[in-house]
Order: C-alpha cells, then structure tokens, then sequence
C-alpha cells in the first residue's frame, strides 16, 4: 500500500538535497534512496544511515524498461511520495503516470524561467538581478509542472555561476524539506 509520508528520494550525483530532506524530515521518512547511478556518492552516505538503497545502471535499457524496475523499487517499500534530487534521467511517461501528482523536483533557477541546464550562467549572462530555486510537480514536460514554492537569491556583483549555485543550494537545502514537509500532508 502506498503511504504518502513514506518517502523515496531519487539521486544520481553526490545527494546533498537528498541529505537535507532526511535530516530536516518532520512529517515524513525517507525510507527509500534509488539511484540510476550505482556508484552515486549519496548512497554510501544513505546506507551508513540505515536506510534503503536501490541502484541500477540505467545506460542501455530503453527508458521505460529501467522506469519499470524503479517503480518496483518504489511499490516493494509502499513510497507514497517520490522527490526526485539530482536525477539527471528523464523519466518515461508511463513512470510519470504511475506517480501523477505523487512526484517533487528541486530545480535551480526561479520557475518558469530557465527549465534545463545551465541555469545559473543563463541567468548571469541575461543579466538577472536574482536566481533562485523552485519545488514543482513532476509531468511529462520538463521542469514545466505546477510550481509549490520558490526561494530567490539575489545575484551579487562578481558572481560566478559558480558562486551563485553556491548560494542557490544553500536555499534548495532550506527550501525542500519545507515543502516536502507540507506536501506529504495534503
Ligand atoms: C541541485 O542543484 C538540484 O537543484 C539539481 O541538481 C543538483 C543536485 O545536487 N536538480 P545534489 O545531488 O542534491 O547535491
């Protein structure tokens, strides 16, 4: 059965999001990491913590094939909820359908500006006074789905685009959870 405070995080990078959403978790628990990276950095850091991680290489499957697997994942440990951090995959359609209005992305850059990647330089060389990050529903479309909350952050002079995703992850950490945190509610 799914439960919506049971929550899978989906990574594919170092997990830093996926780090704040298990220490800041109130009305939630992570119970589930899932990677289509089996080297990926966070789920050493989830596993020394007790919890369940799941990881398959992703390359050489069709998309939908490696969708089905995950989704396996998700229903054996009865998630009601998927936040996608870091996922660096598209996601088929029949797997956005199966968790329709279930599944959260963090994204860096104030939606609906600048969905893709390259955010923070994009913002830089349009000469934006602020970034910032955005917590959406995930749809077929990417980056495009209804947007649940954002924190900006100014752009200083001197910035970087690395300076500036400094600081907008600092504000992804904060921003997550909080959502997180009420959305499993709803
Ligand atoms: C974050 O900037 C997130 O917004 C983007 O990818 C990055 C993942 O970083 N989707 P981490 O793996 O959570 O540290």
């Amino acid at each position: 059965m799914r439960d919506p405070h049971r929550v899978a995080v989906l990574i594919s990078g170092r997990g830093s999001n996926m780090r704040a959403l298990v220490e800041m978790a109130r009305d939630y628990e992570v119970v589930l990491v899932a990677s289509n990276k089996p080297a990926a950095e966070g789920l050493v850091w989830a596993h020394e913590r007790g919890i369940a991680t799941w990881a398959a290489e992703s390359k050489g499957q069709t998309r939908e094939a490696f969708d089905r697997q995950v989704s396996a994942a998700l229903e054996d440990h009865g998630i009601g909820t998927v936040a996608l951090a870091g996922f660096m995959r598209i996601l088929s359609p029949w797997f956005v359908e199966q968790w329709r209005g279930r599944m959260l992305n963090i994204h860096p850059s104030l939606l609906p500006n600048y969905p893709g990647l390259d955010t923070h330089a994009r913002a830089l060389a349009a000469g934006d006074e602020a970034g910032g990050c955005s917590v959406h529903i995930v749809t077929e479309e990417l980056d495009a789905g209804e947007v649940l909350g954002r924190i900006e952050v100014p752009i200083l002079p001197g910035d970087t685009p690395q300076s500036l995703e400094e600081r907008v992850l600092a504000a992804e950490h904060a921003l997550y959870p909080r959502i997180l945190n009420e959305f499993v509610n709803i």
